[in-house]
């Protein structure tokens, strides 16, 4: 089955018992057992819960993966993956990743003797000089947040396996529809499907997809450290990825038209956008995505006083966090979502805006941001 028809059908057979054609949503605690230690595949909610177990069967399918572990948060989904490690073990981190996923290596899994390397993951040479004996593993955002660089997979992947580490792919701003990290050789693909899979920018979740062997270790830290989606939110995300792929085909074009428009601007110093044949990584990104995602960087030419303004200055895109809505949103990442990196090797300008175009008529979105940088 293509990827469209999986995104509809799989895991979500129509309900035996009522014919339901949308997977209800089990809003229960415990679950009834036919005698002592008898139960019917699920026995208490924190453990499992069907409307959960068919987000990660989906999940699985579109990853090409043998299985997918749901959490309350994408950070959850990284915290579980993190707690793979022990004390001593090393991770090396792409320099340019989500502030959040930094602060939490950084500041909670450093105490339990973590230790990790901040490195340019475009630069291979410079990874191989990071991997250590006790390198597990390398932590790749691509395209990433929120420069936009594109990262090698399929190498890095090698690098990893070479010095028996795994490769980790954050998927978020790709999701599977224009990218399968798995495929590539990633050993674990994480998600905040808070963002694009879930795509309505009203439910917070996270996942990881992986082989059979992790996911059992991750079902594990599921249930023993407790950080589970619950029923409606794992419906909401279930609903989201019904239209992932007609979405994305929608973000792409509109980001694609946004992002030639403001190249051509002398307002605007600097485009990062994948997509963009004056992108370092465009070439890996049109071998390695379908095509070049929804999310376009900039840097004002005016600076970074002005930067804050035009963020202020937009109708349509919305300034707030977060991204992969169908609605389109500007944030000013060194004060928002990198706030925690400042003062680290992960800073960000001060002149960069970054923009997630939603699936709005294209032509509004270019007048409010031209009327913006005016
Ligand atoms: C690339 C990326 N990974 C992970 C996360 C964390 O996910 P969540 O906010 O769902 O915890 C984010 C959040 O912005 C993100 O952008």
């Amino acid at each position: 089955m293509e990827f469209e028809t999986r995104a509809i059908h799989v895991g979500q057979d129509p309900d035996p018992h009522t014919g339901a054609v949308s997977v209800p949503i089990y809003q229960t605690s415990t679950f009834v057992q036919d005698g002592v230690g008898e139960h019917r595949g699920y026995e208490y909610a924190r453990t499992g819960n069907p409307t959960r177990t068919a987000l990660q069967t989906v999940l699985a399918s579109l990853e090409g993966t043998d299985a997918a572990v749901c959490f309350a948060s994408g950070l959850a989904a990284e915290d579980a993956v993190f707690r793979l490690l022990a004390p001593g073990d090393h991770v090396v981190i792409a320099d340019d990743v989500y502030g959040g996923t930094w602060r939490q290596l950084d500041r909670v899994h450093a105490r339990f003797g973590v230790t990790s390397s901040a490195v340019d993951l475009t630069d291979l040479d410079a990874v191989a000089a990071a991997l250590r004996p006790t390198t597990r593993i390398v932590w790749a955002e691509t395209p990433s947040n929120p420069r936009l660089e594109v990262l090698d997979l399929a190498a890095l992947a090698t690098l990893a396996h070479d010095h028996g580490a795994w490769l980790v792919a954050d998927n978020t701003f790709a999701t599977p529809y224009l990218q399968q990290p798995a495929a590539l050789g990633a050993d674990l693909v994480v998600h905040s499907t808070t963002k694009y899979l879930g795509g309505h920018s009203d439910v917070v979740g996270g996942a990881v997809c992986t082989s059979a062997p992790l996911a059992e270790q991750l079902a594990f830290l599921q249930n023993a450290v407790g950080a589970v989606p619950g029923p409606f939110d794992a419906w909401l995300t279930l609903r989201g990825i019904k239209t992932l792929g007609v979405r994305m085909q929608r973000h792409c074009a509109n980001a694609a038209r946004i992002a030639a428009f403001l190249e051509a601007d002398p307002r605007v110093a600097e485009v990062r956008y994948p997509g963009l044949a004056s992108h370092p990584g465009h070439a890996l990104a049109s071998r390695q995505m379908r095509a070049a995602g929804g999310m376009v960087s900039l840097r004002v030419a005016a600076g970074g006083d002005a930067a804050r303004r035009v963020a202020t200055a937009t109708r349509l895109f919305w300034l707030a966090e977060s991204l992969g809505g169908v609605e389109s949103l500007i944030e000013h990442p060194g004060v928002m979502t990198h706030a925690s990196v400042a003062g680290t090797a992960l800073q960000v300008p001060d002149d960069l805006l970054r923009l997630s175009v939603g699936i709005e008529a294209v032509d509004d979105l270019l007048a409010d941001l031209d009327r913006a940088l005016g």
